[in-house]
């Protein structure tokens, strides 16, 4: 079952019934004004940070789902009747529901008793704000006289405090209103520079800025009485709940159309500038006034709205592919490429499953962000190698996370997770093969943020090397640490007490506990750094990256292989972790994509193998669940992953964020058709129809799906902010599709599915457009390529040195 449909040529996910499973949501700006907005218009905004810098107040965990919102109420001042739109939060009937979630925009809309309105919410292109673009049309025989009205509710600005510490946030909230404009100034008198406004572009009769005041004791947002009664009561919030509503009241003439901008922004003063005047204690107005009147003019805000469209189709046609799959092509040209944009700039901080409060951009997940995001925004993604790897730590070790806002690395969700560093020459390598940047290596750097300890970034990846072959553990493959990628897998915690964190609980020195799955990082880090080092004036170097690199593979060969796939883990005691002697949780899913991955068993079988395994004992129709067999009970010694149900989670989930290792693996084997059949089990798109089912969004990806152990095995769960996003993008681009940027030009080698007649695609690569027309001959992945009607020698094509800006390339499989 459907609750929407893709609009495929306007890049767009409409959404047909407002009662979806779950709130399906869309992101709104891409810079540093950022919203989350539902298909019924819930959501929050914020700037650069979900916790430091809350606008909006949202409740998470609420009932019903998704309250705290983007809110328009429409009331008939001859009948008394009112209702939202967005069908959120009065729960009206209404006619014609849509919403359509676009790139970086939600338009949402409905029909009611002939009067039709909807609401275009998005963020322009370098500004501090949002606007929601409010159209409402009267389709009626007869002219209908009406209320409009705005609400937000105002957060008090960090976000944790705010759903915390009431006995103080009761009495703070100020407002200022002037001229239409409601000015929330919370802390503004004290330490704080930044203030929201929230402006309505037309005449207004009235506003409400005291939460109670607005809706009446003991009413919720269902039933406010100001627009039961059709007025506002004009309320300057102090203390309690500041709140930021506008009363608009339209007569519409049959068929007329009107539209009205509510403008929601954010800005900062100069420190000496606050007051004006200075001595005062009233808002500074000066440098906001002439922004409030750019974007409350319908003109500027629909050519904001039309910038906003051209950059999406730049940002998306730097990758378009047409293949025989629909499936494919709109997560490829579309929806996955856009998820990443999210994810890179969320890491996993915001979304309706990541409060927004407990996690900042993760060191890990960051880098691995990177993959699906470095050919859209290269700049972007250099600088944000320059602040991770200023988080790092001298020891090369790293933070696990730092907050946006003030770039520090903190260890509140925990430190010494021991594959953490490798990330980051996974990250910088796939910078350097998309951009050819190789000044970014000189780059100076400082450890831990600490001033004057700057080394060029280069030592930064030598030093996350040395890091693991400083802890190499008794059979010499990588000690875990606090846990690797799995961060459930917490071998060294042994946490009995309730409530204690699985990510900062530590009860064993963790000089034993192994991970097999570090040592297949390590081997694909050395190769890595050795190719970057060969390409950098650091050719000397490269043989002793691969000479440890190559000694890790001997030792993942001795101690990680298992007779018919890789082991996970020794675990406090010494004993194996993922292995046929173990009771439960005898394979898992990450050794065996990540050793492939890195090259370990291509040429001796013990590839594919482990690949039969995978088949035999993890893939689902639903995709690969993460172990077999699920932990039945809590294990004191493996930690998090057995505290989640079985099904679940890490505790044999499908954890969609591993997935495309496998499907890699299966590509580097020559797979194409299994790389393509796991790729098609977790796209969204194709589950699209199973929607009941799947019940997250099916135009992006979730971290998870139920596995197979679970009783809703094929539900997904936190969708968004996942790097199965970077992932799944890298795996079917670069991988089963081919198109593979390299140190010294695009590589293409695809393994597509044998029935494939082809495909075509265009790929902007270091300024250059190259249209590739794939076309099988044969039954194989054997590559042979001309460009511009020259044969190429083998499978690189070098940048143009004619200074040509298009080429054509013409590939053949055999
Ligand atoms: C989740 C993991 C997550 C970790 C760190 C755990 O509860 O299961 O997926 O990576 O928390 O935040
Ligand atoms: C989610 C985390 O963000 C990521 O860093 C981790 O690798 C996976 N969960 C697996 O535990």
């Amino acid at each position: 079952m459907q609750y929407g449909y893709f609009d495929d040529h306007a890049r767009e996910y409409v959404i047909t019934r407002p009662d979806t499973p779950l709130p399906w949501i869309n992101y709104l700006g891409c810079q540093a004004y950022f919203g989350i907005i539902s298909n019924t218009a819930g959501g929050y905004s914020f700037y650069r940070d979900a916790r430091l810098r809350r606008l909006t107040r949202y409740r998470y965990n609420n009932v019903p789902f998704d309250l705290g919102g983007r809110y328009i109420y429409v009331r008939d001042n001859a009948t008394g009747d009112y209702w939202s739109p967005s069908w959120q939060p009065t729960h009206s009937d209404i006619e014609q529901y849509t919403c359509r979630h676009g790139m970086g925009y939600t338009t949402i809309g409905s029909k009611r008793r002939g009067i039709v309105a909807s609401t275009r919410y998005f963020v322009p292109l370098d500004e501090n704000l949002e606007i929601w673009q409010f159209t409402i049309t009267n389709e009626r025989q007869t002219p209908a006289t009406l209320s409009v009205f705005s609400a937000i509710e105002f957060c008090l600005w960090d976000a944790q405090d705010d759903s915390t510490n009431f006995q103080r946030n009761f009495s703070i909230g100020e407002v200022e209103i002037a001229d239409g404009v409601i000015y929330h100034k919370t802390e503004y008198r004290e330490r704080r520079d930044h203030f929201a406004w929230f402006a309505c572009s037309a005449e207004t009769a009235g506003f409400d800025t005291q939460r109670e005041a607005f809706l009446g004791p003991t009413r919720g947002w269902d039933r406010p009485s100001a627009v039961e009664r059709g007025e506002s009561s004009n309320s300057v919030a102090h203390g309690w709940a500041p709140i930021g509503s506008h009363h608009v009241r339209i007569i519409l003439q049959p068929a007329e159309t009107r539209q009205i901008l509510f403008v929601l922004g954010y800005h900062e003063n100069p420190k000496d500038e606050k007051f004006d005047p200075p001595d005062s204690q009233t808002v500074n107005k000066k440098t906001v006034k002439p922004i409030v009147a750019r974007y409350l003019n319908q003109a500027n805000a629909d050519a904001a709205f039309q910038k906003l469209r051209t950059y999406w189709g730049e940002l998306l046609g730097i990758c378009q592919v047409t293949t025989p799959d629909i499936h494919t092509d709109r997560m490829v040209n579309v929806w996955n490429a856009y998820q990443c944009m999210a994810t890179f700039n969320m890491s996993r901080s915001a979304s309706f499953y990541e409060s927004g409060i407990g996690r900042g951009l993760g060191f890990r997940d960051s880098n691995q962000d990177l993959l699906g995001f470095v050919h859209m925004v290269p700049a972007r993604a250099r600088e944000r190698i320059l602040d991770l790897a200023a988080t790092q730590l001298p020891s090369g070790g790293a933070y696990h996370q730092y907050q946006p806002l003030t770039k520090k690395g903190n260890n509140d969700v925990g430190g010494n997770f021991n594959d953490d560093p490798h990330w980051l020459i996974l990250g910088v390598a796939a910078y350097l093969k998309e951009t050819g940047d190789w000044s970014i290596l000189s780059e100076p750097v400082p450890y831990d943020n600490q001033l004057g300890s700057e080394q060029p970034l280069y030592e930064h990846l030598q030093r996350s090397f040395h890091y693991t072959l400083d802890r190499l553990g008794p059979h010499g493959l990588p000690l875990i640490g606090r846990a690797d990628w799995n961060d459930c897998l917490n071998l060294n915690c042994f946490s009995d007490a309730p409530g204690q964190s699985f990510q900062t609980t530590t009860n064993k020195e963790g000089k034993v506990a192994e991970s097999v799955f570090i040592g297949g990082l390590f081997v694909l880090a050395a190769k890595e750094l050795a190719g970057l080092a060969r390409h950098s004036g650091h050719v000397d170097e490269a043989p002793g990256y691969l000479a440890e690199g190559a000694r890790m593979e001997e030792t993942v060969r001795r101690h990680g292989w298992d007779g018919e796939w890789f082991l996970r883990a020794y675990d406090d005691f010494g004993n194996k972790v993922g292995s046929k002697e173990c009771a439960e949780g005898k394979i898992f899913i990450e050794p065996q994509g990540f050793c492939i991955l890195a090259g370990i068993g291509l040429e001796d079988g013990l590839a594919r193998r482990a690949l039969e395994s995978v088949r035999k004992h993890l893939a689902t129709p639903h995709g690969i669940v993460l172990q077999q067999p699920a932990y039945s009970r809590y294990y004191l010694h493996l930690g998090e992953i057995s505290s989640y149900p079985p099904g679940y989670k890490e505790n044999a989930g499908i954890f969609c964020h591993n997935n495309p290792w496998v499907m890699i693996a299966e590509a580097m084997t020559g797979n194409g058709d299994g790389a393509h059949d796991y790729y098609s089990r977790i796209n969204p798109s194709a589950r699209e129809a199973i929607s009941d089912v799947h019940r997250c969004e099916p135009y992006v990806y979730a971290q998870m799906i139920a596995g197979r152990d679970a009783p809703t095995h094929g539900e997904a769960k936190n969708s968004w902010l996942t790097g199965t996003a970077a992932w799944n993008y890298y795996a079917i681009v670069q991988w089963i599709l081919g198109i593979r940027p390299a140190y010294d030009g695009l590589k293409i080698a695809p393994a597509i599915p044998e029935r494939w007649t082809g495909f075509r695609a265009v790929r902007k690569f270091r300024g250059v457009t190259y249209n590739i027309t794939v076309q099988r001959a044969g039954p194989g992945n054997t590559v042979k390529l001309t460009v511009d009607g020259q044969p190429v020698a083998r499978n690189v094509i070098p940048p143009p040195d004619d200074g040509r800006a298009e080429v054509t390339v013409e590939v053949t499989l055999q």
